[in-house]
């Protein structure tokens, strides 16, 4: 399971990117309404002089017209641009015709199976399930996963699941052993996947033992 970050704040992105890894960015209207001093646009051709891999953009349009604009001009920014696409018919329209385009696309606001499946037919790069939006309401974000990646296999479709929504480190370990492709990881619980108490303990050992020659 590769690593991306859920986030649009660019030293946010920058430190987490020298770690190595890193392969991609997940952006969306509330993570990019956050940040105040600077363009979408501007922000979104930041992140991918920063990051090689998909980075991900989403539409505001709620209609396929508008949505095929949009994710035009957001494509046209860099040759890395995912277009995010939300869950909806004029959603999964705007995708069929990216798909034909060779846009790349990023269907989110996934909470069910059959959502991720027609996604994926409708020629979707991703599919974002949202784990801790649904365990939220008392689903189990984490079942869809796993129901999610069973079709994928059975049928052999390309589509990477992108676990999204992510609370705790326990989703990352979880969404990968059930086989999502990718966790979107805010940079809170990013840094908690780091950290472990023994680490640290270990490390004051080494050295205090070290010290004592
Ligand atoms: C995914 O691409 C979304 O940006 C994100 O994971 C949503 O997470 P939230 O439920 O914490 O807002």
């Amino acid at each position: 399971m590769k690593f991306f970050i859920d986030t649009a704040n660019i030293d946010e992105i920058k430190e987490v990117f020298e770690y190595g890894v890193i392969s991609g960015v997940t952006t969306n209207p509330s993570l990019v309404a956050k940040e105040k001093d600077v363009s979408f646009e501007e922000r979104l051709k930041e992140i991918t002089e920063i990051v090689p891999g998909s980075v991900s953009a989403e539409v505001i349009a709620t209609d396929t017209e508008g949505m095929l604009k949009e994710g035009r001009e957001l494509a046209a920014i860099a040759p890395n641009i995912t277009v995010k696409v939300p869950m909806t018919k004029d959603g999964l329209r705007a995708v069929s015709t990216f798909a034909k385009e060779g846009i790349k696309t990023n269907v989110t606001l996934i909470f069910s199976a059959g959502q991720a499946l027609l996604a994926a037919r409708a020629g979707a790069t991703y599919v974002s399930p949202f784990l801790g939006r649904l365990d939220d309401i008392g689903h189990d974000g984490l079942e869809l996963i796993s129901e999610i990646a069973t079709i994928f296999e059975i049928h052999q479709i390309d589509t990477e699941i992108i676990a999204a929504s992510i609370r705790h480190p326990m989703h990352i370990i979880e969404a990968a052993i059930r086989g999502a492709h990718i966790a979107t990881c805010p940079y809170k619980v990013l840094n908690q996947l780091f950290t472990h108490p023994l680490t640290n303990q270990g490390i004051e050992k080494f050295l205090a033992d070290w010290n004592k020659r």
